[in-house]
């Protein structure tokens, strides 16, 4: 049986077993492990991955490879991060993981791989995310901000999982700004469970050698094409509804969406199209705010001095422009993303036959980059274990903005659209929480695992203390 959107079954997903296991590249030139010491690798991916990544850069240093099946290079040096994202760019497409993300959101930007369908669509997509446009959404962030933390006060609760807040209210936001109402409670539980759900299996399904294809009825699969059901059939509702809307107000970016034309080319979105994207932004776009926020308010929490300092520079500050442009306030969420990157790992395949420094990659190379580990290594941090929001102070954060051993939101043309969306997301979101809330973490941060983003095991539990103006 083949994939089809009308079975309600999962997008088609090209990353078929029967494809990866007769695919071999020739790694010859670049060193990693072998034989037995290569499977002793694998069984630590498999365990821990963001461990597994931080060894191989100590033992193979700026580049390793991984022969069949993974047939895989893994690099870590910003000179050739800049060489494959930016300079050499169009040699590679997205990473093989990105088809197992594509079973949810189809063909949408993040995963889309035919250069010239993601460049019309990254052209009217990215009108929705300038400032202009972003600052239309301040009143919702902090409409919603508000309504989170009188939810949170009215029930005097002492102790909080900040994660599942944060999940919430990012969603809250994620849903307004996207779609322009709120979906009825009904479908939003549906619509959380299934991003949920399917963000697992994805994340299981990428460290699997030879994933089961989705039709195959196993209970895991049945699940997932249920949710992947509620996701499609609710978001094609709200799309149909929006395309007979004749009094739209055109607020949302969905509404911008369903209007937009390129006046030189004339394109403009299909609805099969139209779900893809606006999937691609639902999912995109809580959980990587979400687990930056959570990693913000432990980081916060486990360090009170930097918590004071914070509050005391942001506190008296009302205008939503001056919140999203606070020097302090920005630095403390680009030092979390450093430690905390919600995508740990960018990954890229080889179009071609091509040059990476001075090794050679034949078509079909997997490429790797553990961001996560670049932007911990000794070899271009101070102290890099410290939270130390001050290394983005001035002229050296502006350093450091241009430099490849940071790149939370990646470089290139692939980079992520909604930087500026999610910066000032997250400095209104952190501003309103300090000035009313006081965060206190009882023992150390939690283990941070890599699940497609970046998240903290067991949730981040914080203890909360009303502050007293
Ligand atoms: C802290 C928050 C966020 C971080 C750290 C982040 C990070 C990233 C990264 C690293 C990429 C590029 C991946 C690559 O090069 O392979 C990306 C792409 C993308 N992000 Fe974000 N993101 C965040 C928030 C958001 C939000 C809020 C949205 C939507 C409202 C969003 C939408 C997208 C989209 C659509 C792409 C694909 C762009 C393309 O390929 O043209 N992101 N993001």
């Amino acid at each position: 049986m083949k994939s089809g959107h009308n079975l309600y079954m999962a997008n088609e997903n090209k990353r078929s077993a029967f494809t990866k296991a007769t695919t071999f590249v020739k790694l010859s030139g670049i060193p990693g492990p072998r034989g037995y010491l290569y499977f002793k690798y694998v069984r630590l991916f498999q365990k821990n991955i963001l461990q597994a990544f931080t060894k191989v850069n100590k033992e193979y240093g700026e580049i390793a490879s991984f022969p069949w099946p993974m047939n895989s290079v893994i690099v870590y040096s910003p000179k050739l991060i800049k060489e494959i994202l930016v300079d050499n760019n169009r040699s590679y497409i997205k990473g093989e993981q990105i088809e197992e993300i594509r079973a949810v959101v189809g063909n949408g930007l993040a995963t889309n791989n035919n250069h010239d369908s993601w460049l019309k669509s990254r052209k009217l997509m990215a009108r929705e995310f300038n400032k202009k446009s972003v600052k239309k959404f301040y009143d919702i962030f902090s409409k919603e901000c508000h309504k989170s933390i009188s939810q949170i006060s009215s029930q005097k609760i002492s102790q909080v999982d900040i994660c599942e807040v944060m999940k919430l209210l990012t969603f809250n936001i994620a849903t307004a700004t996207t779609l322009g109402k709120k979906l009825s409670s009904e479908d939003a539980v549906k619509v959380n469970e299934a991003v949920h759900y399917t963000s697992i299996v994805t994340y299981e399904r990428i460290f699997q050698f030879f994933p089961i294809p989705y039709w195959v009825p196993t209970l895991k699969n049945l699940n997932f094409n249920m949710h992947f059901k509620n996701l499609n059939s609710i978001v094609k509702g709200i799309i149909s509804e929006e395309k007979n809307n004749k009094n739209a107000s055109g607020e949302s970016i969905l509404e911008k969406l369903v209007q937009a034309k390129d006046e030189e080319t004339g394109f403009s979105f299909k609805e099969t199209e139209l779900r893809d994207e606006i999937l691609t932004l639902l999912i995109a776009g809580h959980e990587t705010s979400a687990h930056t926020l959570t990693w913000a308010f432990g980081l916060l929490a486990k360090h009170p001095d930097i918590q004071q300092k914070l509050y005391f520079q942001i506190k008296d500050l009302t205008d939503p422009e001056e919140i999203t442009n606070h020097p302090y306030l920005i630095q403390v969420i680009k030092e979390t993303m450093r430690l905390y990157p919600a995508f740990p790992v960018l990954s890229r395949k080889a179009n071609q036959n091509l040059k990476l420094g001075k090794y050679h990659l034949d078509k079909e190379t997997n490429v790797v980059i553990p961001i996560y580990v670049t932007q911990r290594s000794t070899e271009y941090w101070d102290e890099p274990s410290t939270f130390n929001p001050d290394r983005f102070e001035g002229d050296s954060g502006e350093k450091l903005d241009k430099s490849y051993q940071y790149l939370p939101f990646s470089r290139g043309p692939r980079r992520c659209i909604a930087e500026l969306f999610a910066m000032d997301e997250m400095c209104l979101i952190i501003k309103y929480f300090i000035t009313e809330l006081q965060f206190q973490l009882n023992g150390e941060l939690p283990e941070d695992i890599a699940q497609v983003s970046l998240k903290p095991k067991g949730g981040m539990r914080l203890s909360l203390k009303t502050r007293v103006k």
